[in-house]
């Protein structure tokens, strides 16, 4: 039997993205065992940029929860993600998370492509801003392969599921999960599949996943976008990802090579301002 992980966004119980999941889970026709993980129960701690849980059989400093939740990511087959907008962007657990993600490589090759189906609850049409990109990075950092994401809306809690569409969205995410992978379908940057992008000069653009840039143009009234790769990929493939890491090590030797110089430009700036602390 598949094993299937929800990643609950909210801290509400019965909420709308705790009932979506559940929703989701019961039109797999797959047999699977639907487990949940309500992400901001979790202590998740702010990165402190040290660069040691690069470094082989070391981890990371900080005494938290991270290696539960990466335990659960790891051991399952596949992902629902369901996470509320809050202030015209994902609830900020997917960033915690993210921002942990150099601790990832130690264990990619247990997290490498597995499917995923997101969902970005709003309470307001129209309103979700940034949600669904913030979704598309998390599968991204996270190594995940995103099958389908899409944005619901209902406010109050447990409006989600009165809503037919809804239901119907359920039905489609359930359907990607396991099914086909159509791969990149749609309007979307066609390295990467995202299909959020920002308007440079002239008809350049940039891809907000990737990051990489290109040219859109019309042609036969479509908007066509084409995306070139530049040679320093952060998440594309596992392969891309662990090169990625082996530059972040070489980054961490050549800190040690230059330690010196760098602590005496630091040393320039040790002027006495004065700091506000937090009270402990
Ligand atoms: C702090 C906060 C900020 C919110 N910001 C937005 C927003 O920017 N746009 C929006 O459409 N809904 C916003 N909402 C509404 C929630 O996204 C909505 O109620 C959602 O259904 C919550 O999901 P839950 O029931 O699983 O917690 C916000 C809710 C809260 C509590």
């Amino acid at each position: 039997m598949k094993k299937v992980l929800g990643i609950i966004g909210s801290k509400r119980t019965s909420g709308n993205c705790e009932l979506m999941a559940k929703e989701i889970s019961r039109q797999i026709t797959e047999p699977h065992q639907l487990t949940l993980l309500r992400l901001p129960d979790f202590n998740i701690g702010y990165c402190t940029g040290c660069y040691r849980c690069l470094i082989k059989n070391k981890g990371c400093v900080l005494n938290d929860d991270l290696s539960t939740v990466l335990e659960a990511i790891a051991d399952t087959d596949a992902l629902i993600v369901s996470v509320p907008t809050y202030f015209l962007a994902a609830h900020s657990c997917l960033k915690s998370l993210i921002d942990r993600g150099i601790s990832f490589y130690q264990m990619a090759d247990r997290l490498w492509g597995k499917p995923a189906v997101g969902v970005g609850v709003a309470g307001i049409e129209g309103k979700e801003g940034s949600t669904l990109l913030d979704i598309e990075r998390f599968f991204a950092t996270i190594l995940a392969k995103n099958r389908v994401s899409k944005i619901v809306y209902g406010a109050l809690p447990g409006e989600v599921m009165t809503n037919k569409r809804n239901k119907l969205m359920a039905v489609e995410l359930a359907q990607s999960l396991f099914g086909e992978d159509k791969e990149n379908e749609g309007f979307c940057c066609p390295l990467c599949g995202g299909r959020t992008f920002r308007f440079l000069e002239q008809n350049q653009v940039r891809c907000m996943l990737c990051s990489d840039a290109g040219t859109m143009r019309i042609s036969a009234g479509q908007l066509v976008v084409e995306i070139e790769p530049d040679s320093h990929q952060l998440l594309a493939s596992e392969g891309q990802a662990l090169k990625h890491r082996d530059w972040l090590l070489s980054m961490v030797k050549q800190f040690r090579e230059q330690k010196d110089s760098l602590n005496a430009v630091a040393a320039e700036y040790e002027d006495g301002t004065v700091w506000i602390k937090p009270e402990r």
